[in-house]
């Protein structure tokens, strides 16, 4: 439900025991917030402002000596301050901020210093007077009834919601869930709970700290007791995993191999694959599992079961599978993204198995049309809603047999592993790994992308400057085909190497089928480079849909105590990875793939 702060600040956060101000809207000017009498004062000039600080001034002084440090902290003016606003704490409306902002863009009078500081000193008597009302009432919080907090789940009435004993009011929070407003409602006027019990990135000290900031006081204590709602574990039935896994977020269940172990094996072991999910596995029956292909118009719809699939003929490949979000944790570095910390294994090779799609796709009349058509797929993976996760790549691709999309059964010589889409998923080669749809249920031609929230709100790439009160996910296409990739996998980072000769390796894959042609390696940073040896199976010429991986035996130069050693690949359109971060980030942290650095000691 609430995801990580987003850059809004509020004054007098946490503290509030009354509905907040209305009117919130993101403002630059961070006096925003400012009582009306104010304005209209500062512009009657420089008479008025001198009654102004006179009056307010010792308003000021006798309110509170040492209240503007105390302000501070209260009002966490952190690093931002360009979402300002004050809450209310009184429900005397004569009180309340109405949320004008001063104009001292034309304030350019030689009296502008002292209307400034006469401002200042009556804006610190207004802050003082608040932050005073704020305290006394956070020592008795406002109580509300269960009643009350149900009767406020609309955006007329306000949305509160609650956690614990505590009643939270999010109307202004909704439009900017990163999990898209229709989620958050879905606990309007209830408690979170159940729902932070399914996406349980939600608890986290940073989600809760910028929760508190919407606090608007508590339940009654008759009300205390635990909701009458159901919070079963929704994941109570998810699969055992392998230990050996790096897990990103237990609920739902996203991990990665650690990196000495992710390039062992040119196939990756189906135990260690990486996995992503966004909801509860889903428990399937293979003997009653069936899959939906609705047949164009006119003609025939499908409904196969597995014995159906095994029919068609089986088609098996070698696919490199790579998350969007892979390498996310150097994005973060840089600066903030939203998203799981992903490192370098977010990625995984496995030999696919299964029904050629087109295949499928023909048998229930389907043909390729010179209208643009996507393929839109439906996992049986569902929210509490019963929203499923779903993705859509486009029909050209979908029906050309050189593209090879399977419809897997296999993976590895195995059934498919639960976590990895037991019993049917899509596998998309050269595609990005949201494409790949687990635990297929629907498979439908539609004249545009897939409706769901992972293929038009998620999964596309921005300019560096578009953040989040900026982005428009409509305007960026959906990531379909990745761009060049590759990662050092050993020495680990801050390991110690012996001198003399260092043996480097890792992996290296590029998406659309375009081979690695070239692993460029250096061990100072990137002035000077080495050519690495390329391992794994040969790649056919548009169709290198799995990795390479690599290696390089270099000698240590002498007297060196650190290396920093570095990767790039190049593919066979001669495109290589961007050499740093920062041209490349985006605000969902997706399509990391700049050098990739390692930072080691030499043994003396
Ligand atoms: N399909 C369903 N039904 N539900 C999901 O959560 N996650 C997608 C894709 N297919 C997902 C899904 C994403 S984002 C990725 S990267 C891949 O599955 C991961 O596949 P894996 O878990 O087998 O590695």
């Amino acid at each position: 439900m609430l995801a990580p702060p987003l850059r809004q600040q509020s004054l007098g956060a946490g503290r509030v025991s009354q509905p907040p101000c209305r009117r919130r809207t993101p403002n630059p000017n961070p006096f925003l917030g400012l009582p009306p009498f104010l304005a209209f004062r500062q512009q009657l000039g420089l008479f008025l402002l001198f009654l102004d600080l006179a009056f307010l001034g010792s308003v000021t002084m006798l309110l509170h000596r040492a209240v503007i440090p105390h302000l501070r902290q209260a009002c966490r003016l952190k690093s931002a301050p360009s979402r300002l606003y004050i809450r209310a704490c009184s429900t005397d409306d004569s009180l309340q901020p109405q949320c004008p902002s001063l104009a001292f863009s034309g304030d350019n009078s030689s009296t502008g210093g002292w209307k400034v500081m006469g401002t200042l000193l009556g804006l610190g008597a207004v802050l003082a007077y608040h932050d005073h009302r704020c305290r006394a009432t956070q020592e008795s919080p406002h109580i509300y009834t269960r009643e009350e907090v149900r009767s406020h789940s609309s955006p007329e009435t306000r949305i509160w919601v609650t956690l614990g004993c505590e009643v939270f009011d999010v109307t202004e929070f909704v439009d900017l869930h990163p999990g898209g407003p229709s989620k958050l409602m879905l606990a309007a006027g209830g408690p979170l709970e159940p729902f932070w019990a399914l996406y349980a990135v939600h608890n986290q000290p940073h989600v809760r700290e910028m929760l508190a900031q919407y606090k608007i006081g508590e339940l009654s204590p008759e009300d205390k007791a635990p909701s009458t709602l159901k919070t079963s574990d929704p994941y109570i039935d998810d699969p055992v995993r392998h230990p050996a896994l790096k897990v990103n977020s237990q609920r739902p269940f996203n991990a990665e191999p650690p990196p000495e172990l992710l390039t062992e094996n040119y196939i990756t072991p189906n135990p260690i694959f990486f996995t992503r999910n966004h909801l509860p596995v889903p428990n399937l029956d293979p003997e009653t599992y069936r899959l939906h292909v609705v047949g164009p118009p006119g003609g025939q719809s499908l409904c196969l079961s597995l014995d159906d699939l095994y029919k068609f003929p089986k088609h098996e490949i070698t696919v490199t599978l790579q998350c969007a979000g892979n390498r996310r944790s150097e994005m973060t570095q840089f600066k903030e993204v939203r998203g799981l910390e992903w490192n370098i294994g977010a990625i995984s090779t496995a030999r696919w198995a299964g029904a050629r799609l087109c295949d499928v796709l023909a048998k229930a009349g389907h043909q390729l049309c010179e209208t643009e058509a996507h393929v839109c797929f439906e996992g049986l993976d569902s929210d509490p809603t019963g929203t499923a996760y779903g993705a859509s790549i486009p029909l050209a691709r979908a029906m050309d047999p050189e593209a090879e999309v399977l419809l897997a059964y296999e993976m590895n010589g195995q059934p498919l592993p639960r976590d990895h889409g037991f019993p049917v998923r899509v596998v998309v080669p050269g595609v990005v790994g949201a494409r790949h749809v687990k635990w297929l249920g629907k498979v439908s031609v539609e004249p545009e992308e897939s409706y769901s929230h992972w293929q038009r709100r998620d999964y596309k790439g921005f300019s560096p400057s578009v953040d989040w009160d900026t982005v428009d996910f409509d305007s960026a296409p959906s990531i379909q085909e990745l761009p060049v990739q590759s990662a050092i996998t050993e020495p680990k980072d801050g390991e110690t190497v012996q001198s003399g000769e260092v043996t480097i390796k890792g992996y290296a894959w590029s998406g659309g089928g375009r081979a690695v042609v070239r692993v460029d390696v250096s061990l100072d940073g990137g002035l000077t480079w080495h050519v690495a040896e390329l391992d794994g199976e040969e790649q056919r010429p548009r169709k290198a849909w799995a990795w390479r991986l690599w290696q390089l035996q270099a000698p240590v130069p002498a007297g060196r105590k650190e290396l920093n050693i570095v990767c790039k690949a190049v593919d066979d359109s001669y495109n290589v990875q961007p050499d740093t971060v920062a041209p490349i980030w985006n605000l969902r942290g997706v399509l990391s793939n700049a050098w990739h650095h390692v930072h080691v000691h030499v043994a003396p």
